[in-house]
């Protein structure tokens, strides 16, 4: 499926006006939004595009193909490339979160429908794997992290199923793992598993480590009147960005009191976008 740019007229809406010679795209992704600030910007002289996916530079790759040499693709995790940007920045991009690429690649382990390998690492080279997670962490810390990333209540029950069947024999794919959850979980609208795949994603990714590490180096990096941005799918993560937010305030003004979501029209035609948050601030 060809993934969406969520919140991109807002997003435009936060740099309209900047001048914006250098920005930091950390989550490149496909490239939807790297192409319509570029196409908005045509004083942009260094657009820096940051996905620890190899894949998805290759599909930004020929997206971007037309800005050339001004498109420079950085591979590794946003944290620390935009602590290793030479110079400021006018402006600072993060959208996190799946790709629409990276969960209709079955064989990677992000989707629970069909049956793959315990995966999710979004770096095919990171270190982590979800299988590690699901088979060598003690159950306290299972539940720790099924109940604070996945906000799922009933994590103790589910962190015990899991301890319970790897003893019999390791869990190796999703298919499994849904199995063991599936009886114990909390029933809701959602699938059974849909919380518990999240928490692990965000484990084994280090989702909410590099959200906070890489704000703070955002705002540190910042030209003066240089603004950053942050996309965020959960309350969790949002918490997160208002807090490093809040915390910079001698250092930032903040452009968004309340998180700004999609409109209804975007939320019909884009169903991913149902749960996105928008947040900006700028460096004084
Ligand atoms: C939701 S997609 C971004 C889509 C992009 N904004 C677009 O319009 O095409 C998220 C992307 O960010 C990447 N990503 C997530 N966390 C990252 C991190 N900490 N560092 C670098 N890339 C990251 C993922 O690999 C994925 O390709």
């Amino acid at each position: 499926m060809k993934h969406i740019p969520v919140l991109l007229r807002e997003v435009l809406e936060v740099f309209a006006g900047q001048n914006l010679r250098t920005f930091f795209d950390g989550t490149l992704g496909a490239g939807g939004h790297a192409k319509a600030i570029l196409e908005a910007h045509p004083e942009i002289e260094r657009y820096i595009g940051c996905d620890q996916d190899p894949r998805a530079h290759s599909i930004a790759k020929e997206v971007l193909s037309p800005w050339g040499k001004k498109v420079e693709f950085v591979r590794g995790q946003y944290a620390e490339q935009v602590a290793a940007v030479d110079g400021c920045i006018d402006g600072f991009l993060i959208d996190i979160g799946v790709s629409s690429m990276q969960f209709d690649e079955r064989e990677r382990g992000f989707s629970f429908m069909g049956d793959a390998p315990l995966d999710m690492r979004m770096d095919p080279e990171g270190e982590l794997t979800a299988a590690e997670v699901v088979n060598r962490y003690p159950e306290k810390e299972l539940a720790r992290i099924i109940f604070e990333y996945g906000e799922e209540r009933r994590s103790r029950q589910v962190a015990k199923a899991i301890v319970d069947a790897r003893r019999k024999r390791p869990i190796r794919t999703t298919g499994e793992l849904v199995e063991i959850i599936k009886p114990v979980a909390t029933r809701g609208k959602l699938h059974p598993a849909t919380l518990v795949f999240q928490a692990l994603r965000i484990e084994v990714n280090d989702e909410l480590g590099q959200l906070e590490r890489g704000l703070k180096a955002a705002i540190e990096k910042s030209c003066s009147g240089g603004r950053v941005a942050a996309i965020s799918f959960h309350s969790l993560e949002d918490r997160i960005v208002k807090n490093v937010f809040r915390d910079a305030k001698d250092r930032v003004k903040i452009l968004t009191k309340k998180p700004i979501g999609p409109t209804a029209e975007e939320i019909r035609a884009n169903p991913r976008s149902r749960s996105s948050k928008l947040r900006s601030c700028e460096k004084i």
